[in-house]
């Protein structure tokens, strides 16, 4: 680590990663060495801009090693690449869920872990200044006893299908989010969980990953938490919550309209200039890999639940 930033390299370039790509080239803490990503006309677009790539992770390692490496390729390959990264003692953000199973997370974290490297996982919430806050209020009593939670997570567009046959379904690609906010906020584990598909699913899809499902768990302390997922909304990607405690209440809106979207890039670069300071010898601001593993953990619960749920509707009980 010569200059004063961490040169970070990118691995994938698709959907999120483009995101990422954004957060990098703005923040002036974090240099991009360059992109992983093998689609070669991803590639040549990315050369287009005047951005290095690398069909591979060993073609990187081999050429420019970087400082650290932020993950944003299919769930389904993030094993494997925490593995190989760690392997090169490359220290790493990788976006949720790492994995799509908790055995995947749990192996992950072994392997960053035994090559004594930081796997900071992109939980972004945890940089969102309201929740932070609301956090805050909640571990100082001002809510008192915490009695429900709701959370709403209603994404405008259908990914694609070559997304969701990687993403593990939906309480694993969108449920996640949820599963790490109500036990970051709260401080609590869930101990059980029961759900349903919510209308209609656009094509035939397993019955762990419809377009839209309403999920109910309940934390260790007894709070309930309603969860509430769609791949479909007329207004734009969405997120929002509401908490109700003996003593408060709270509604936030957090990601909601053109200011949501500006929230969330902003966060992006909060989260990868906490991993830049934490990759420098900072304490982890963000989430890590047991975080991951309780988060599958739960969406394990909850696939379990939507399949539950649909023999029933299919039985007519
Ligand atoms: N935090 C969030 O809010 C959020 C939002 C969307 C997606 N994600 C996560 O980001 C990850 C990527 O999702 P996406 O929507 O960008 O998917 P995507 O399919 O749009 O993009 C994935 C990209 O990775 C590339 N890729 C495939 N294998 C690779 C490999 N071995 N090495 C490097 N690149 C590889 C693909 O060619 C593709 O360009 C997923 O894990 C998803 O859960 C997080």
């Amino acid at each position: 680590m010569g200059s004063d930033h961490v040169r970070i390299a990118l691995i994938g370039a698709g959907r999120m990663g483009r995101v990422h790509l954004g957060a990098l080239r703005s923040s002036r803490e974090v240099e991009l060495v360059g992109v992983v990503e093998p689609l070669g006309n991803v590639r040549a677009g990315l050369v287009a801009e005047g951005i290095r790539t690398y069909e591979t992770v060993e073609l990187l390692l081999d050429r420019d090693r970087p400082d650290a490496a932020l993950i944003a390729a299919p769930s389904d390959r993030h094993l494997e690449l925490v593995a190989l990264l760690a392997d090169a003692r490359v220290p790493m953000l990788c976006e949720k869920p790492v994995g799509v199973r908790a055995e995947q997370a749990d192996a992950a974290t072994r392997a960053a872990a035994d090559a004594g490297v930081l796997l900071q996982v992109g939980y972004w919430r945890r940089f969102v200044p309201e929740l932070r806050d609301l956090r805050q209020r909640i571990s100082s009593g001002q809510l008192g006893s915490i009695c429900q939670l709701s959370c709403m997570q209603w994404d405008h567009d259908l990914p694609s299908e070559r997304f969701r046959t990687h993403s593990g379904g939906i309480s694993v690609d969108m449920g996640v989010h949820e599963f790490d906010q109500a036990r970051w906020l709260v401080g609590e584990e869930f101990s059980w969980l029961a759900g349903a598909a919510a209308g209609p699913t656009s094509v035939a899809r397993p019955a762990a990953d419809p377009d839209c499902c309403v999920l109910l768990g309940q934390l260790s302390g007894g709070a309930a938490v309603t969860i509430s997922l769609g791949r479909r909304f007329p207004h734009m990607d969405s997120c929002w919550l509401e908490i109700w405690g003996t003593d408060g209440y709270a509604r936030v809106p957090f990601m909601w309209d053109t200011a949501g979207d500006q929230l969330y890039r902003a966060c992006m670069v909060e989260q990868v200039e906490a991993f830049a300071r934490a990759v420098r010898g900072e304490r982890c601001a963000g989430a890590e890999g047991p975080d991951a593993v309780a988060a599958l953990n739960v969406a394990a619960l909850a696939a379990e639940a939507l399949g539950a749920a649909a023999g029933r509707a299919n039985h007519g009980v």
